[in-house]
Order: structure tokens, then sequence, then C-alpha cells
């Protein structure tokens, strides 16, 4: 379908009821774990919509233009509490957390794999390695708090097994900023995988920021504390990537144009039949939404939208078992770091003056509490928490020597020997 020859619900029908917004939640125990995904991503998608919405009006002198934007905005709201709120109260923070670290491990995964541009492709296939260990660290606490089997979450569709150490994911700010596309060159997948992914990791942080300190132990706050951060470098890495030359009515017709593609690959792929009418509703919304910034656009502009966004629908959120892929690129990349100079190097070439240096002797001073997760779990159980084939577990030792750059390891860090010992253990039967 050409989206922009969709009429979509009109903005008139899309003021809800609160019963009708505020729905029953799914369940926990037999929700299948992509529909948790797509749930999960698509309230990061309506957070940043109802967002930017905000910003746009606080920049902008037109009243009419901003009345307008400020009655989808509101629209925007509705859905994301109607999204968010299909959460069941009953899923602890961690078992959430657990599902927002498999969606950017598996979403990550997919645009790579369909993503045009080279570049943009490399800086997805980095932060995928840092997400994948986060939900290593992560799965660690789940077991230690709740006593959960991450695949009570994960369902034996995402690997959990250590990534590159999350302790070095700390950088410079500048170090994280890209070059970005050409808006006029740059074809509409890439801008909607951008922003797609850009989404999600906004929210991932928003949740860390507003939950890892619902819980008691210093730990796992301080956890929650370091990986947050992380979520801040990789916003400002994937907002890097957008050419900031795009219009204020260009940024709102991208918006509205990637609700459009995500809702649609959401309703294509879902089986939950509540989720699924959700997302049926919901891509008529956007529809409606989209006519409206191309008419913005054309009337404030003069230019013709499919010059922008093309006329097909894009499949921005595929969410499917990616442990081949990862696995891959987990042998390949784990010693990958950024450059300085909006590229990419290794650890064995980075030159003494690298402006992260100093931000991880800063943050690291007093130990790194992504590695003390490690040592708590092995003085609780003599290994690590991993649900990897036997073939990958093995394999940690060789990956923590080829993924940490020795320079900038942390007072506590775990060695290579600790992980020798801990892969020896018989893995644990849940
Ligand atoms: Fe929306
Ligand atoms: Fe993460
Ligand atoms: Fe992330
Ligand atoms: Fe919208």
């Amino acid at each position: 379908m050409n989206p922009l020859e969709e009429k979509g619900i009109p903005l008139e029908k899309q003021v809800r009821s609160w019963h009708d917004i505020v729905k029953r939640p799914f369940c926990k125990h037999t929700v299948d774990c992509y529909s948790r995904t797509r749930q999960i991503l698509m309230n990061g998608i309506e957070v940043e919509a109802w967002n930017f919405k905000h910003n746009f009006s606080r920049t902008c002198p037109d009243p009419e233009l901003s009345k307008i934007v400020s009655q989808t905005r509101r629209i925007e709201d509705m859905q994301q509490t109607t999204i968010n709120w299909m959460t069941p109260a009953e899923q602890s923070v961690l078992e959430t957390t657990l599902g927002y670290e498999q969606v950017a491990v598996d979403l990550t995964a997919w645009l790579a794999q369909n993503e045009p541009d080279e570049y943009v492709k490399e800086t997805f296939n980095f932060g995928l390695l840092e997400d994948f260990d986060h939900l290593y660290r992560y799965s660690q606490w789940a077991y230690m708090i709740h006593g959960l089997d991450p695949n009570d979450i994960l369902q034996d569709m995402t690997d959990v097994v250590i990534g590159r150490p999350t302790q070095q994911h700390h950088n410079c700010s500048g170090v994280r900023q890209l070059n970005h596309y050409d808006r006029k060159t740059a074809s509409p997948q890439t801008k909607v995988n951008i922003y797609t992914l850009l989404s999600g990791e906004q929210q991932t942080h928003n949740f860390y920021a507003e939950h890892g300190m619902m819980y008691g132990n210093d730990d796992l706050r301080r956890t929650y504390g370091e990986i947050c951060d992380v979520e801040e470098e990789h916003v400002t890495m994937y907002e890097s990537l957008i050419d900031p030359n795009e219009t204020p009515l260009e940024k709102l017709l991208l918006h509205e144009f990637t609700e459009v593609c995500t809702y649609y690959n959401c309703y294509e792929d879902e089986e939950d039949e509540k989720l699924k009418q959700i997302y049926e509703e919901f891509l008529g919304f956007e529809l409606g939404h989209l006519q409206i910034a191309s008419e913005l656009l054309k009337k404030y502009e003069k230019r013709d939208p499919e010059e922008i966004i093309g006329n097909k629908i894009i499949l921005p959120c595929r969410f499917k078992s990616q442990k081949e892929y990862v696995a891959d690129i987990l042998d390949k990349e784990i010693g990958k770091r950024m450059n300085g100079k909006k590229g990419y190097t290794t650890v064995d070439k980075i030159p003494e003056d690298w402006a992260s240096y100093a931000v991880q002797d800063s943050v690291n001073k007093d130990g790194a509490p992504s590695e003390q997760t490690i040592h708590l779990i092995n003085t609780a159980i003599n290994m690590d928490i991993v649900t990897a084939d036997d073939k990958l577990r093995k394999k940690e030792p060789e990956l923590l020597k080829k993924g940490l750059q020795l320079r900038s390891n942390a007072p506590n860090t775990v060695p290579v020997e600790t992980y020798k010992e801990m892969v020896k253990v018989k893995p644990m039967e849940f």
C-alpha cells in the first residue's frame, strides 16, 4: 500500500473513552515474548511522538500550526497510555527490564540486516553488542532477586551470555557523536530504521531512570544507574545519525510515517487478538496523522511528502530469533570501540589520548556495578547465569579476552581466569 494515499481514521474520531483507553493487561505467563517486545517498542514510539510534538510547539511561532500539532499530540498521549498499560501489574521491574533488552537485541539485529547504509549498519551492530551485554548483567539480577530463569521472559528466542563488557561502554559524549545521513539522499528505510531504534533506546533510558530505584539492593541500584547512563549514550549516538537540517515539518512527517510503519508491522505480526486489534485501530489513527502532516508540509513548505518518505511501507520491527546473527557479530566485533573521529577501531589500536579514558577512569573508580554483579552471582552459585548453548557458553573466557581493553579495566574487573572456572561448572537447570 502507499501510505500517502490512505485516508485512515479522521482526527475527530480518535478521542476514545477512558474505558477504551485503559484496557485489561496481557497475562505475563502466557504472552508470547515477541508480543511483549512489540508492546514495549510501541510505547517508546508513542513517547517519542508525544515528546517531539511538545518540543515542536515550544519553538513554533505560528499559533494555527501549533494548535493542529497539539491535537494529534493529545492522541499520541492517549495511545501511549493504552499501549504501556497493557503491562500487567504483577510483571516485576526486572522482568520488564529483560523485555526491554530483548527488544534492543532482536530489533537492532533486524535493523542491521535491513539497513542499506553501511555506516548506519555498522553503528547498529556496534550498539547491538552493548545491549546484548546488558541483557546478560540484568539476567544475573533477575535470578538473584526473583529466582527467575531468564527464559521465563525470553522464551529461548534470545541468548544470554557475556557481550562487550558494560564497564567499557562509558565514553566521552563527543566520542558518541557520529556523521549524520544526508536528508536529500538517504533512503526512507534508513530514516525510519533510525527513528524506530532511537525511540526504543530513549524509552529504555527512561524506564531505567524511573524504575532503578524501586529495588533496595545497592549493587542493583548502581547497576541500573550504570546501564541507564549507557542508554543515554545510545540516544546520543543514534540521534546523531539524523540530519539536523530536516525542518520541523519534515521531522513531523517522519515521526508519523515511522508510527504508520511500526504499527503496520506490528499488526501484520501480532497473534494476540487484543493487541492485534489495538494495532489495527492505531494504524488507522496514524494514517490520519500522516495525512495531516503531509498537508502541512505541502501548505507551509510547498514540498512533496513523497520525496521524503517514498511511496511504500517499510518494515522496521519484525521480531524473530536472531541468535545466529548475534553470535556471529559477537565473535567478530566484541573488541570494537569508537575511535573519537566518527568511526571505529579495535582495543589494540586505541590511542593513548582517547577521550573516553577520562570518563571510564572517573565512573569506574570505585568499581563497576556491572562487574560486581558477576562477583555476586559467582559467590552465590559458583558460576554465571547463561542460557546460550554449551559451545557458546564455553567461549566466554575467550570472548572476554578479546573484548576487554586492559587500560580501562575497573578495579573490580572479573578476570578471564574466573570465567575459565565458571564455565567448568555444569550449567544450571531451572
Ligand atoms: Fe501515535
Ligand atoms: Fe541496553
Ligand atoms: Fe541500548
Ligand atoms: Fe501519530
